[in-house]
């Protein structure tokens, strides 16, 4: 991408060359002027085109990989598989202040009839996909709805997955039920850490990954998902997607992870849930 410095480089020599030529009377240096002047502004207006381009190429699949992603999660989780809805998905969620879930894109023709059902419902939540969680947040307000929390969904080709050994004095323990995968990794007999992951052909949705507060930072969240997208592979995914919380963005951003987009949730009126994490 091109510095915004060059860009300012254009106009300030415009003007420069400009001055010199209204001083000096010169209609070349003038005319001068004038040509660095178009020449930066197309470069200006090319250079915000193809950033456009480049961002809606890169987001086309983005409602597919919210209903993967959703299937992959609501799997995890032993909800009924999600139903399409227009611009996404209803997630049956069951759970005391949150029976229902939308997922959808930030479209607002269909933004708007979520927001009103989510509105109408209660125990509902509605969690909007989007690049300007800003944009999307008057939405709620208008629906009547609170805003609660912001994550990121990240994706990443499993090929290029970091590998991250388990630190010395823990062991772990890989089990399979159907689909999911679940790492438990202990120090003694309790969990230190956890996670899940769980395949969908060849997609695999990690899920639930936590560490006991006393056993952070010492790399067991790197080692978790390590097993689990090497076992995820074996079973024959090669994307993976999942919804991070504030303290896992880091920990996937490192490990190669990348943020596809933000996700913004918002409730019908319920007493505020008391958890970590709301989708990961
Ligand atoms: C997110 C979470 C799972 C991370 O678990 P963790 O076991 O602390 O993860 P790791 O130790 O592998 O990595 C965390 C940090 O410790 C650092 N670290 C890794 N090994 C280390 C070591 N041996 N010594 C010191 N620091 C280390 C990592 O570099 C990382 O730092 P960074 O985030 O600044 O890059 C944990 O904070 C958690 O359970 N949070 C609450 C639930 C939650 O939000 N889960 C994520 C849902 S999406």
């Amino acid at each position: 991408m091109e510095a915004p410095g060059r860009i300012w480089f254009g106009y300030i020599a415009a003007v420069a060359i400009a001055l010199v030529g209204l001083v000096t009377l010169d209609l070349l240096a003038i005319g001068l002027a004038a040509l660095v002047l178009v020449a930066t502004v197309l470069g200006e207006w090319y250079r915000g085109r193809r950033a456009a381009l480049s961002a809606a190429a890169q987001h086309a699949d983005l409602p597919e990989l919210v209903s993967r992603w959703a299937r992959g999660w609501a799997y995890s989780r032993g909800f009924p598989r999600p139903e399409a809805v227009p611009g996404g998905v209803r997630v049956e969620v069951g759970e005391p202040g949150r029976r229902v879930e939308w997922v959808t894109t930030d479209a607002p023709d269909t933004l708007a009839g979520l927001v009103d059902a989510a509105g109408a419902t209660p125990e509902a939540w509605l969690s909007v996909v989007t690049d300007s969680p800003g944009g999307v947040r008057p939405w709620f307000v208008e629906g009547g709805l609170e805003a609660d929390t912001e994550e990121a969904l990240m994706s990443i080709d499993l090929v290029d997955h970091a590998v991250r050994e388990l630190p010395d004095g823990y062991r772990a323990e890989v089990e399979r039920e159907g689909g999911v995968i679940t790492v438990t990794v202990r120090a003694g007999e309790g969990a230190a850490a956890t996670g899940r992951i769980a395949v969908i052909g060849t997609d695999a949705v990690a899920d639930r990954v936590h560490t006991d507060p006393e056993h952070r930072s010492r790399g067991l969240g790197g080692a978790v998902m390590s097993l689990l997208v090497s076992a995820a592979r074996e079973a024959g995914a090669a994307r993976g997607l999942l919804v991070a919380s504030d303290l896992g963005e880091p920990l996937y951003a490192g490990l190669g992870w990348h943020v596809e987009a933000r996700l913004v949730t918002a409730r019908s009126a319920t007493p505020p849930t008391s958890v970590e994490s709301r989708h990961g």
